[in-house]
């Protein structure tokens, strides 16, 4: 059960009718609520409560907005962040930088020069040379920086392949074999203090079998580490929990994981540490949009919202599937293809999809956008930037405003020969 629910015929988040978002705020608009962030933030705690020492960073990319960061912020979580932008925004919604994790596989000497200035708490290592990189640049500062070092541990996360991580031939991590030699290099080095090992082999997960496989294998790897003399105080285990997004679809829950988590770990006597992002943010959010056409089509009928493929991505980037419901449902039913505006046939959410009936100008919403939905948005076909609602029980505001094409055009300059006064 999340907070999007019919109240008297017509959908609310918690206690607000979306109705009265989309009046003041207008469409398309992301709709957020900070109670289903709170509860899937616990939800995550209370499985992994029986893992030990854990800490829990919060994977940003899913949803950076401050507003949501500020809810998770409170709810005790840390960070993990993949640029020098999420570094700024985890910080400025409160989190410590002590509690700040940085991933990703193309760290600027700007960014990590940035995130030395702020005292980070943990930078995971992604090849030897960022390693090598980073504790000259740390040394030459008279600092050391905290560190693990990502493994990749060669098992197929059974994803999309496009947001599978964990396998040889993906970019991310040393490969595992080559783990025992490269770490003890970088341990050598004094501007780096490397305090173990990290791995995320991916998003979206059904099952918890290749989880457990690359665990196991990471398991060997601190045994094998510390056979060689180092103390491993930390392993990070990243993030990749799946959720639902239809009707019939199982996921492993947040205690099945968390008993998988302590029984393979019991061992290691290490600080755990986790990176979920779909998983907080998932079914915390919803697309709200207005049906600008219902068009007449062979052989089925398009609905034309008024959201599109910039605002939501998913559909078109990865077949993924986000239920789609009227605001106010009739009770009857019609199959339709679902589409927006942008001049693409790839811009299509929904092919002969059975859905609520809506007609011109009804307002429905596409569900479990929560995660890589806002945030994966742009302004192509000169749209405008989609905003973003926080509801509080009985309150919203509006946490990220509209950005219209107008502003977009001013950041744009024509040089000065192309000028019309220059012809
Ligand atoms: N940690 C690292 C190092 C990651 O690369 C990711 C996601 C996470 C944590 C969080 O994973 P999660 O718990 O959210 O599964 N845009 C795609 C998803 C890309 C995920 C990339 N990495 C989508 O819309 O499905």
């Amino acid at each position: 059960m999340d907070h999007f629910s019919l109240v008297d015929g017509a959908l609310h988040c918690e206690g607000v009718p979306l109705a009265a978002i989309a009046e003041a705020v207008g469409t398309p608009v992301y709709v957020y609520s900070s109670a289903m962030f709170e509860q899937n933030a616990r939800a995550f705690r209370e499985g992994l409560a029986g893992a030990g020492d854990v800490h829990l960073a919060y994977a940003i990319k899913a949803n950076p907005n401050l507003g949501v960061l500020r809810v998770l912020a409170k709810a005790g979580y840390g960070a993990d962040v993949v640029s020098g932008g999420e570094l700024a925004r985890a910080l400025a919604a409160g989190i410590p930088a002590a509690d700040i994790v940085f991933s990703g596989v193309g760290k600027t000497d700007a960014e990590l020069n940035a995130a030395l200035d702020v005292g980070l708490g943990q930078f995971n290592l992604e090849l030897e040379e960022e390693g090598v990189v980073l504790a000259q640049i740390a040394a030459a500062r008279g600092l050391r920086a905290d560190a693990t070092l990502r493994v990749n541990p060669d098992v197929d996360a059974g994803t999309h392949a496009k947001i599978s991580t964990g396998k040889r031939e993906n970019k991310f991590g040393v490969p595992i074999d080559q783990a025992p030699a490269i770490f003890a290099r970088l341990a050598a080095l004094p501007g780096l203090a490397m305090r173990g090992v990290a791995m995320h082999i991916g998003s979206q997960l059904s099952e918890l079998g290749p989880l457990e496989a690359a665990y196991a294998r990471i398991g060997a790897l601190v045994a094998e580490l510390r056979a060689a003399g180092h103390p491993i105080e930390r392993v990070d285990l990243g993030g990749g929990l799946g959720i639902p997004y239809r009707a019939g679809e199982t996921f492993p829950s947040p205690v099945e994981y968390g008993a998988m988590v302590a029984r393979v770990t019991k061992d290691w006597g290490v600080r755990l540490m986790f990176e979920p992002g779909r998983f907080i943010a998932g079914n915390a959010g919803v697309l709200l949009t207005e049906v600008i056409w219902v068009k007449p089509g062979v052989p089925t009928p398009y609905v034309i919202v008024d959201a599109a493929m910039n605002d939501l991505a998913r559909p078109a980037m990865y077949d993924a599937w986000h239920d789609f419901a009227a605001v106010r449902p009739t009770g009857e039913r019609m199959t339709a293809n679902i589409a927006g505006p942008v001049c693409e046939t790839g811009d299509t959410f929904a092919m002969g999809r059975d859905i609520d009936v809506v007609k011109r100008g009804d307002l429905a919403i596409f569900r479990t956008a929560g995660a890589y939905g806002a945030t994966m948005s742009s302004t192509y076909n000169s749209r405008a930037w989609v905003a973003e609602v926080l509801v509080d029980g009985d309150r919203f505001a509006v946490v990220a405003d509209r950005i219209l094409p107008e502003t977009v055009l001013a950041a744009e300059r024509v040089p000065e020969w192309l000028k019309p006064e220059a012809s």
